[in-house]
Parts: C-alpha cells; structure tokens; sequence
C-alpha cells in the first residue's frame, strides 16, 4: 500500500476512534424513570426536590376551567394536568389508599382554540410556568400531606404552611384523603370498590346504583 494512503488511514481511524470517544462521553442513553426519583428528596434545608421526570408518571386527569365559585363563562379555560409517581399510583390501585411517600404532581397549561384545523373545543397551549407537588411523607414535621409550588425554573421548593387555604379545601373536600380522586377517572372506580371515597363526594353514579 502507498505510504502515504496507510498513513492517511491511520489518521483517520484515529480521528474516527476520538470522536467515538467523545460522542460516548457526551451521548447519554434516554433517562428512564428511576424509583428513587419517585419517593420525595429534599434539600439539607428541607425543601422538596422537583422530580425531573414526573413526565413519566401515571397520568390521572386534566381538570379544564375547574371553579369552586359560581362565575361566568370562561374563554379561557386553564387545563390542570395531574400525574402520579408510579408506586404510589399501583399501590393505590390494589389498596384505594396513598401510601406514605406518595407524591402528585400538578401542572398548569392555557388553553387555545380555532388554531390550525381546529374549529372547536379546546388544546393546551403555553405552561403557566408553575407545578405543584402535593406529598403525604409522615417523617416531615407538621402536615401529613403538604404543597410545595415550583417556579419556572424548577429550583427546590419550601412547603406551603400548615393548614394554609390549599390544604383547608382539599383536606375538607378531598375524594380520598385530601387528594381530588373524585375527578380521577382511573382512581375513582377503584376507591368506591374498596370503600376509601368519602361518602358524598362521587361525580358520577355507579354503574349498578344507576341501573336500579
Ligand atoms: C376550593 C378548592 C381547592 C383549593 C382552594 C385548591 N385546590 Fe387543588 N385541587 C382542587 C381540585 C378540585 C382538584 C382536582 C383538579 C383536577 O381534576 O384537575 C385539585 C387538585 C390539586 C392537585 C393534584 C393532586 C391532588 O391533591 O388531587 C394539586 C397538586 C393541587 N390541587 C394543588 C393546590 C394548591 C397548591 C392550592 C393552593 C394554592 C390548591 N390546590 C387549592 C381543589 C382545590
């Protein structure tokens, strides 16, 4: 072989093997839930870590322009999107009850409608920025189940205060607990079968009561 070809390969194959190497340094196979991210953490001061990939968790409903006012019409329904870590989410599942170390997470969304083909109803548009954690962790002082408010950029939140207005409504109100699993359409056949529903907060009529 011509020298100066052998030569030229092996730079070549070097160049190539470095760039493998890099391309192995910076590429990162895709991030699958791991369990501990689905149990609360929080920081040395006491604030709860978001959970970067509450995007996998269990979905349980989008609430959209839910008011506990009477009001008027809204053009602008706000899209409430809820999801559950996966352990808490099957644990309920076979129980009707949270665990302890459960955690919800809800995010906000606008909404939009008559964009593209669309000439009715409506689609999430832009996040409100913010999500709330709600987490029932019995080794934290205070509370049973407790809010924490993330901003935009996802920094550790501190706990809202004990019995503030958020709490006093779901814990009044709450489906299971101070949780709206009422208005979760997977969760809340499971919660009347196993008889954790508080009484008087169904949405719907069960299928055999409505047959009566
Ligand atoms: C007047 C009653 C009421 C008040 C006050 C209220 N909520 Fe809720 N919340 C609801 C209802 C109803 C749902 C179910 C929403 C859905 O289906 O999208 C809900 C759902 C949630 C969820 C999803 C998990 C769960 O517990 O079911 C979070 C998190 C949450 N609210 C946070 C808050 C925070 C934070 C505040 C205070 C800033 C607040 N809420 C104040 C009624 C209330």
């Amino acid at each position: 072989m011509n020298r100066n070809i052998s030569r030229t390969m092996t730079r070549a194959t070097g160049l190539a093997l470095i760039l493998l190497g890099i391309a192995g340094l910076v590429w990162q196979p895709v991030q699958h839930a791991s369990p501990a991210e689905n149990t609360p953490h929080y920081t040395a001061d006491g604030k709860l870590i978001l959970p970067a990939n509450y995007r996998d968790w269990n979905y349980l409903s989008s609430g959209l322009g839910m008011t506990y006012a009477k009001s008027g019409p809204d053009d602008h329904p706000m899209f409430t999107n809820v999801y559950a870590a996966p352990e808490a989410y099957h644990a309920f599942l076979k129980t009707g009850q949270w665990p302890d170390g459960t955690m919800l997470v809800m995010e906000m969304y606008s909404s939009g409608t008559e964009g593209s083909i669309n000439k009715g109803g409506y689609y999430q548009l832009a996040s409100m920025g913010g999500v709330e954690a709600h987490v029932k962790d019995s080794s934290r002082p205070g509370d049973l189940w407790k809010f924490y408010g993330f901003e935009e950029d996802g920094k550790p939140a501190e706990a809202r205060g004990n019995n503030n207005p958020c709490t006093q409504c779901h814990t009044k109100n709450g489906g299971v607990e101070d949780t709206f699993v009422q208005f979760y359409p997977t969760l809340r056949p499971v919660a009347r079968a196993k008889g954790t529903l508080r009484p008087g907060t169904d949405v719907e009529k069960p299928a055999a009561a409505a047959a009566k």
